[in-house]
């Protein structure tokens, strides 16, 4: 694993320059006080002021950053050295207290002490892990008893198409290999001028799920939605402010969430 792990961080690396000054992100509109979080997200957890929160697979920390500005006390992880050097930029132009770890997310009891009211993680997140087995019992490590895992992510659906091509190319459910790819640009820009490879993995719904409820965690919600909040795919159609398509003439599901709770 460690070769696949060290390609991705690479990757990750490389993207933040890109990331950093992309119209998705948003960096100045962000600085002066702009919400990065989607209502997804906002609505599926609710009110925060107060809460711990260990944010999961970060990227350069600014949704750990809005959660802190909603008055929660955030911990976000990264394994990108890169990424989390910007974060602790941001937070220190911003004055939050947000901490911020270096760990691999399947590594993080190694790294990090502790329990959390919430531990969140979004967009972009399991497909980058080749056992969520060991992704759960991570999440189920973190949440104190009573705590809340809330994941909103691309749903494995959206992830069986070749964007470009408009054609299905990858499986819905993990192989137990991951796919080796070298892409050019990036998802905020796709004619950026990087090239890298990466190694991900598929995950049907029931194999994020199933390892979670074997933790003992319980399901408190779980929602479908038929658009991505972020234009992140090649060829996308914006059908409504903020809603982004694949085909409109298809309904098929973009992203997905899940809410469930550690019981005490
Ligand atoms: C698409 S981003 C996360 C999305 C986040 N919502 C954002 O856009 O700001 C994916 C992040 O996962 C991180 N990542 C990938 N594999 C990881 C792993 N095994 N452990 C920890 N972080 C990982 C990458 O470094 C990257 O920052």
């Amino acid at each position: 694993m460690k070769e696949y792990f060290e390609t991705n961080k690479a990757l990750w690396d490389q993207k933040v320059d890109i990331h950093k000054d992309s119209e998705m992100y948003d960096l100045q509109r962000f600085l002066k006080g702009k919400n990065m979080l989607n209502s997804i997200e906002l609505e599926g957890l609710g009110e925060v002021k107060g809460k711990s929160i260990l944010h999961l697979q970060c990227h350069f920390g600014q949704d750990s950053l809005c959660w802190a500005r909603m008055g929660a006390k955030v911990t976000g992880v990264d394994m990108s050295p890169k990424s989390l050097a910007l974060a602790k930029d941001l937070n220190e132009q911003l004055g939050l207290d947000v901490t911020f770890v270096e760990s691999n997310v399947l590594e993080l009891k190694d790294h990090l002490e502790g329990q959390f009211d919430i531990v969140f993680t979004s967009y972009g997140t399991y497909t980058w892990l080749p056992d969520l087995s060991q992704w759960a019992s991570v999440i189920n490590h973190f949440l104190k008893p009573g705590g809340i895992f809330y994941i909103a992510d691309f749903h494995p659906v959206i992830y069986m198409y070749d964007h470009p091509k408009h054609q299905l190319a990858f499986n819905y459910f993990n192989s137990g290999k991951p796919y080796e790819e070298i892409n050019e640009g990036t998802y905020t820009d796709f004619k950026a001028p990087i090239k890298h490879k990466e190694y991900f993995w598929c995950h049907g719904l029931s194999e994020v799920m199933e390892p979670l409820l074997s933790q003992g965690l319980s399901l408190l919600e779980f929602k479908e939605f038929p658009y991505s909040p972020y234009n992140c795919f090649e060829d996308m159609e914006e059908v409504e402010k903020g809603k982004f398509v694949y085909n409109p003439k298809l309904s098929i599901p973009h992203v997905f969430s899940l809410k469930m709770k550690k019981e005490l």
